[in-house]
């Protein structure tokens, strides 16, 4: 049976709830174990699909994996023993986090196979970035059939300059890793500058590498001849963080967010801040304090980091749209990231989609509805929505919403959401 959320809206959040590790640290994070001759111990990481599978990936090149304690966070990674060199297969083409891998594997044996991320259709996600900072490393790339092959005709990477055309994370964090075994030294300049970023570099030092100079736009890696195993608990997950942020300040109420970094979110609190909501905290927690009656904050756009965070613009949408005056959302990072406007419409908002700008006329209400989670930010967004709405809301799709909440339902009826 397909899976439903079913929100019955209108009530105020408070409370606290916890927020676990960032999967998008964490991703990158397990791809790099491969580079560790010994046991890598992950702490307070989400029990969320998208890092299934990525451990089912890592299982299936021969690491060991136990996930014993995952319920409390504990992942704990063995990737000595891995002897295979292409990723492909099923669980490749569903989750795009795998083209991590590419970097650590070839850089690791020379060579290695990956299936383009997200089968063939990757069109407006591409990876040229990726493919290019490799070559530059050395690297051999033969792209064709949906297969990306790489080989190195001596076996090992060998430093260089990089300059990326745009600050890719994705690509950021693999050419970092495909520079740990290189020789001699790397230098990636324009790259981005995301908190996971860093903590890929602090998870890097940590088992023995040596990067500088992450959450700059330039960051010089020194090649060492392994990394080792060792304890690592990454940082706080700022997205999830900030829906129950924009969650609260559109229900009104006050919530405490657990082991969230405010530091992180620094571009939402502005926001929040301009509609009236107050945000406080530090690197260890953050409170939200609203009475639920928000004004405009104007015109938001999509940035890399430090600006507003893409992976929030859905949930902020939802809140916009029961926010007093005139909003403009301007997406500048990914073409097509607003079919969530159309869900929001069936609920009663009132917004205008043209090109990469969002216009949102704030009503008072919005009423319960059926509506569909089509990606994964998109999906918490239209829970929040149902939150603040009239009635009955019913969300499907919602293993689109489970690849990065590991249990949004629970945690928003622990701040006292009618939610099931
Ligand atoms: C990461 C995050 C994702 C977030 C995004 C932007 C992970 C697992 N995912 O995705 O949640 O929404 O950052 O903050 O960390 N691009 C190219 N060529 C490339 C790579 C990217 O043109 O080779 C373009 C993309 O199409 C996009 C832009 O660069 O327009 C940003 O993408 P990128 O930063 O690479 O995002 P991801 O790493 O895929």
């Amino acid at each position: 049976m397909q899976k439903k959320i079913i929100i019955e809206g209108g009530r105020r959040l408070e409370g606290s709830c916890r927020i676990k590790a960032a999967k998008n640290s964490v991703l990158p994070i397990l791809a790099c174990t491969v580079l560790c001759s010994g046991e890598v111990r992950l702490h307070n990481c989400p029990n969320i699909s998208d890092i299934r599978d990525m451990l089912e990936i890592l299982r299936s090149l021969g690491a060991k994996v136990s996930t014993h304690g995952i319920i409390s966070g504990d992942i704990t990674i063995d990737c000595r023993y891995v002897d295979k060199t292409a990723v492909t297969g099923d669980l490749t083409s569903a989750i795009r986090s795998s083209i991590f891998l590419l970097g650590p594997i070839v850089t690791r044996f020379g060579q290695g196979i990956v299936s383009s991320p997200g089968g063939c259709q990757i069109g407006s996600r591409p990876i040229d970035i990726h493919l290019d900072g490799l070559k530059a490393l050395g690297v051999d790339i033969d792209d064709q059939n949906c297969l990306i092959r790489c080989s190195v005709k001596t076996g090992k990477l060998v430093g260089g300059d990089i300059r990326l055309k745009m600050p890719s994370v994705g690509a950021t964090e693999n050419l970092m890793m495909a520079a740990v075994l290189a020789v001699g030294r790397t230098v990636i300049s324009n790259a981005a500058k995301e908190p996971e970023i860093v903590d890929l570099a602090n998870f890097i030092n940590a088992m023995g590498g040596n990067v500088q100079g992450a959450g700059t736009s330039e960051i010089v890696i020194d090649g060492v001849d392994g990394l080792v195993g060792g304890d690592f608990t990454p940082i706080p997950d700022r997205i999830v963080a900030g829906t129950y942020m924009i969650g609260c300040a559109m229900c009104g109420g006050c919530v405490r967010l657990e082991g969230a970094n405010l530091g992180h979110l620094g571009a939402l609190q502005t926001v929040l801040e301009k509609t009236g909501v107050g945000v406080f905290g530090d690197s260890n927690h953050i409170i939200v304090e609203s009475n639920g009656n928000l004004i405009s904050p104007g015109r938001i756009e999509t940035e890399v980091y430090p600006g507003f965070a893409t992976d929030l613009q859905a949930q902020l949408m939802a809140m916009l749209a029961v926010t007093k005056g005139e909003s403009i959302i301007v997406e500048n990072l990914f073409e097509t990231r607003f079919r969530h406007a159309e869900e929001l419409t069936k609920m009663g908002a009132d917004i205008d989609v043209v090109n990469k700008s969002a216009i949102i006329k704030g009503v008072k209400r919005l009423v319960g509805a059926e509506v569909n989670a089509f990606d994964l930010r998109g999906g918490a967004a239209m829970v929040l929505a149902g939150l603040a709405a009239n009635g009955t809301t019913v969300v499907s799709d919602v293993h689109y919403i489970e690849r990065g909440y590991e249990n949004i339902v629970g945690d928003l009826r622990g701040l006292g959401a009618e939610i099931k």
